[in-house]
């Protein structure tokens, strides 16, 4: 009686598991650190085609496609086609071109009836949409937010969340409306990631306004996401959109980007015109050590420890008791650092972290200089150039 009794506890467990995992929205395993890719949105816009992307290496996991690889009406079924004179094979041979280049396929589309550059959007499709992606082996899909008016944004991304998890093949579901409705509180379990300001532009501090709108600085977007940072986690990220680096910042400006892109745990989507990348843009986009600051398993993103006379200090918890520290300079005119870390002790709740540097020992190693760069026994003394950073990694003595 007593196996049979255990057996039948053992057959129900099976049967719960297996159901929340028929029930689950989105694929739980994905993403477990911020995914990184290309995308041709920032560079290129809807100018893209197979020859040009044919040209990219992207070096980075996902090669996203975005707005504007459709034609402008979806054929007699009702399913999307690529626009044939931008991609004359398909969209299907297209996605098992980057995947024999070692890397995974996304795609994008919009929860709305348009995309934002006018092409066919998804409302009222979302199964057919998910079911003709996962047919072409897409493993990532981006869906954007123009022309969704009167619909409830929490219930169009389950939906298509839903859409995709019965189209049964694994996608990164990146939603993308721009934080309006507050993704972060609801959109856990939803998908993987979430715009969480408007579009980015290459800019550091001020935006120019293009066609009747502004995009956000790189400093604008910044601000924003510091009273959000408890949401993020391992399988779902705030996204502050995609990197601008090699689009026309100064190389402090992209390095400062760069570095705190990845102490906010950002997905890290490169925008910029691979074929025509320069050392330095390289140097910023592949610096190893500022990417496993981004990658860390912990998944917790930094918060503003300090702020005054435009400069400020960034602490990002690392896993196994290591810390990331970023000193950025957002003023016009060079800044002389001296920070006694003694006298700034951490606290954090978000990740229980806490940190008395009079206790615990740390050496320093630049992660931009690659140098090691002494302990917090003593004050850090350093010059900072306007809109460049220093990121520190800090390890226990
Ligand atoms: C929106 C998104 C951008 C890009 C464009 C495409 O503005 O936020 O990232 O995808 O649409 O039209």
């Amino acid at each position: 009686m007593k196996i049979k009794f255990k057996s039948l506890l053992f057959a129900s467990l099976i049967s719960i598991t297996v159901c929340t995992s028929v029930y689950a929205q989105k694929f739980e395993e994905l993403a477990q650190t911020p995914p990184m890719g290309w995308n041709s949105w920032n560079t290129f816009q809807t100018r893209i085609d197979e020859p040009l992307l044919k040209g990219m290496d992207a070096g980075y996991t996902y090669f996203v496609l975005d707005d504007g690889w459709m034609a402008m009406e979806r054929d007699k079924d009702g399913n999307l086609v690529a626009d044939p004179k931008k991609f004359p094979n398909g969209m299907k041979e297209f996605a098992d071109y980057v995947h024999s280049k070692g890397l995974k396929f996304g795609i994008y589309n919009c929860a709305g009836t348009k995309t934002c550059a006018g092409y066919p959007g998804t409302r009222g499709y979302e199964y057919q949409d998910a079911r003709l992606y996962a047919s072409w082996g897409v493993d990532y899909l981006k869906f954007d937010w123009c022309n969704t008016e009167g619909i409830n944004a929490k219930e169009a991304y389950t939906t298509m969340s839903k859409a995709i998890r019965a189209a049964g093949r694994p996608m990164v579901f990146s939603l993308c409306e721009w934080g309006q409705h507050m993704p972060w509180k609801w959109a856990k379990d939803v998908g993987q990631l979430w715009r969480s300001t408007g579009d980015i532009g290459n800019a550091f501090e001020k935006t120019e306004e293009r066609n009747g709108w502004k995009p956000l600085s790189v400093l604008n977007i910044l601000d924003r996401q510091d009273s959000i940072r408890q949401y993020a986690g391992p399988g779902h990220w705030n996204d502050p959109d995609m990197l601008e680096v090699g689009n026309g910042m100064s190389y402090n400006e992209d390095k400062a980007h760069f570095s705190l892109w990845c102490m906010l745990a950002a997905p890290l989507m490169a925008g910029n015109d691979l074929r025509k990348m320069s050392e330095q843009t390289r140097s910023v986009l592949t610096n190893k050590d500022i990417i496993a600051v981004d990658q860390d398993p912990l998944g917790v993103e930094a918060f503003r420890y300090y702020a005054a006379d435009g400069l400020e200090v960034w602490v990002k918890p690392l896993a196994n008791n290591e810390l990331a520290v970023c000193f950025l300079n957002r003023s016009a005119i060079p800044l002389n650092v001296s920070y006694d870390w003694k006298q700034h002790l951490i606290n954090d709740a978000v990740s229980k972290t806490s940190v008395d540097f009079n206790q615990s020992h740390y050496k320093l190693r630049d992660l931009w200089t690659k140098k090691e760069t002494g302990t917090t026994n003593k004050i850090f003394k350093q010059t900072i150039n306007s809109h460049d950073v220093v990121v520190l990694r800090l390890t226990k003595e």
